[in-house]
């Protein structure tokens, strides 16, 4: 990953291959042109108070994500200057938001490619701004290429090796606030890189055993206890949802526990991820053009990796369990049938009337596993539902929880670790669809309204007085198209943050 510094060096006599500072649209006071973001006055003095005409001769716009290269002025180290757009000026003095700095950052890191080292003079007032730089940085320089060829050794498997290097100007190396939401950034992004590198790594050499593997040497590393059932154990424990989504394929399913606790801790948190390494949709096959990205879908369970590893590494104050109900999708002789009764965990009966329909069966006996422990909040991530994709769109989660206000404070922790996300509702009505004539409910209701019919089956599987939300993260799991602001194409480490955030949360005792 990009090594990051905080510096305050003179941007002028910076070693470095690349300056880059802020722009963003024009106000009233300026109509149209571009306007140089706080920052870079030291550029913009350089090139005799005329960047922005300079900016503007070359088309730039300060739209937000754009990206302008112009020769670095006469008597700076750095040969180059890259202004990247904010998009909008802040309203008043309060500066630009956090998100706006991100995907700036972001957009910058993955233009500078192939580039060895880079100064960041942007618009910082404080260390969150500082940390939001960081993480825009880190997240965007990412890229996956351990299945590229190997190319030349200088410039990296891809073509062109990530940004090794960033110095971030304008904030206060030696100001522990600085620091810390610096280092918070690097932990953060670090683990929400290796969930992406999870999701992208193809199901033939990431099956369920490889998933806990990953998990079990992490949580050493870490210093979180881990507890890994296999087939053997899931069998003498009675769990029927994730024994019967595994039952088809010759990896075997696990379900691995992740326990990190703080002594000072006052509240539990407890994260459950739908971990399914590949969905083909089972004996119900999904058709062709519906499973070449299935991989994916198993980036609810490396969320709740992701989280539980940050949480230990920023030693939060609140005790975090992870689940990671973890199966391969499907179809053979084994396999669970359309029709076919499991006996859950939880002691209910499910008649499984589509085999596609297996996150909810896995997550059933994780949550109702979760709920053993009586934790103050559980919180489940999942690619559930074509549904909600549609409902939402490819960037956007839903949240349904049995308690209106926990489902706004995590909303409120979305919204904070800028994750675009939204209220969904579990209509009563849509659970008489899920009736069975044999068990005692289906896996599958009505269509419409599929996101929430999946959420409405979930919520039966949550011990009876926990306090419970369900995100369902389908949508902006894997982006499919090309990459934008920090986030890359393939798998996102969709709502990594949001749990985090949460998580601090918690440990404030914000849960509620
Ligand atoms: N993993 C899929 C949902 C999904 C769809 C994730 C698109 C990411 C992108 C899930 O297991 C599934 O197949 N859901 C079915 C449920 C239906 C059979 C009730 C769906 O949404 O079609
Ligand atoms: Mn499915
Ligand atoms: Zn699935």
């Amino acid at each position: 990953m990009t090594a990051l510094t905080l510096s305050t060096a003179a941007v002028a006599g910076l070693r470095a291959d690349a300056i880059v500072i802020g722009v963003a649209k024009g106000s009233a006071s300026k109509p149209g042109g571009p306007v140089v973001a706080p920052g870079a006055e030291a550029v913009v003095q350089a090139y005799d108070g005329n960047l922005a005409g300079v900016l503007e001769t070359l088309g730039a716009s300060g739209a937000e994500g754009e990206v302008t290269k112009l020769p670095a002025p006469a008597g700076f180290k750095a040969p180059l200057v890259l202004a990247v757009g904010l998009g909008a000026q802040p309203q008043k003095d309060s500066g630009y938001d956090a998100e706006a700095l991100r995907r700036a950052a972001g957009a910058a890191a993955r233009a500078l490619s192939g580039t060895k080292k880079a100064a960041f003079a942007l618009p910082l007032t404080d260390p969150a701004d500082a940390g939001a730089v960081a993480e825009g940085v880190l997240l965007g320089a990412y890229s996956f290429d351990a299945y590229k060829d190997q190319g030349d050794a200088k410039n990296g498997k891809n073509g062109k090796a990530p940004l090794a290097e960033a110095a971030l100007l304008g904030g206060k190396p030696r100001d522990k606030a600085y620091k810390a939401a610096v280092e918070r950034a690097v932990a953060v992004s670090e683990e929400l890189n290796r969930a992406r590198d999870l999701i992208n790594t193809p199901p033939n050499d990431l099956n369920p055993e490889a998933f806990a593997a990953v998990a079990q040497a992490a949580a050493k590393e870490h210093g979180i206890k881990v507890q890994v059932l296999d087939e053997k154990a899931l069998v003498k424990g009675g769990y029927g949802g994730i024994l019967g989504v595994g039952a088809g394929s010759a990896s075997g399913p696990r379900l691995v526990k992740l326990s990190y606790t703080s002594s000072k801790a006052k509240k539990h948190l407890a994260l459950v991820g739908k971990g399914i390494t590949y969905d083909s949709g089972g004996i119900s096959l999904k058709p062709a053009g519906h499973n070449e990205t299935m991989k994916c879908d198993m980036s609810g369970a490396a969320a709740v990796f992701a989280a539980v590893v940050a949480a230990a590494r920023l030693g939060l104050e609140v005790n975090v369990t992870g689940w990671l109900a973890l199966a391969e999708n499907m179809p053979s002789g084994s396999a669970t049938r359309p029709g076919d009764v499991l006996r859950m965990y939880s002691g209910k009966t499910v008649e499984v009337l589509n085999t596609d329909a297996e996150g909810r069966l896995v997550l059933a006996d994780a949550l109702w596993a979760a709920s053993q422990e009586k934790p103050d909040a559980i919180v489940d991530v999942a690619t559930l539902t074509g549904a909600m994709v549609l409902a939402l769109g490819s960037r956007t989660f839903g949240i349904m929880a049995n308690d209106d206000d926990f489902r706004a404070v995590v909303r409120e922790a979305a919204e904070e670790a800028g994750e675009p996300a939204w209220p969904m509702p579990l209509p009563e009505h849509l659970r008489k669809g899920m009736e069975s004539s044999t068990a005692d409910i289906a896996n599958m209701g009505e269509r419409m309204g599929g996101g929430l019919v999946a959420g409405l089956f979930l919520r039966e599987f949550v011990g009876e007085g926990i306090t419970w939300a369900h995100l369902d993260i389908a949508g902006p799991a894997f982006n499919e198209g090309g990459p934008f602001g920090y986030t890359p194409k393939g798998g996102t480490g969709s709502a990594v943050r949001t749990l985090v955030r949460l998580a601090e949360r918690a440990a404030a005792g914000e849960l509620s």
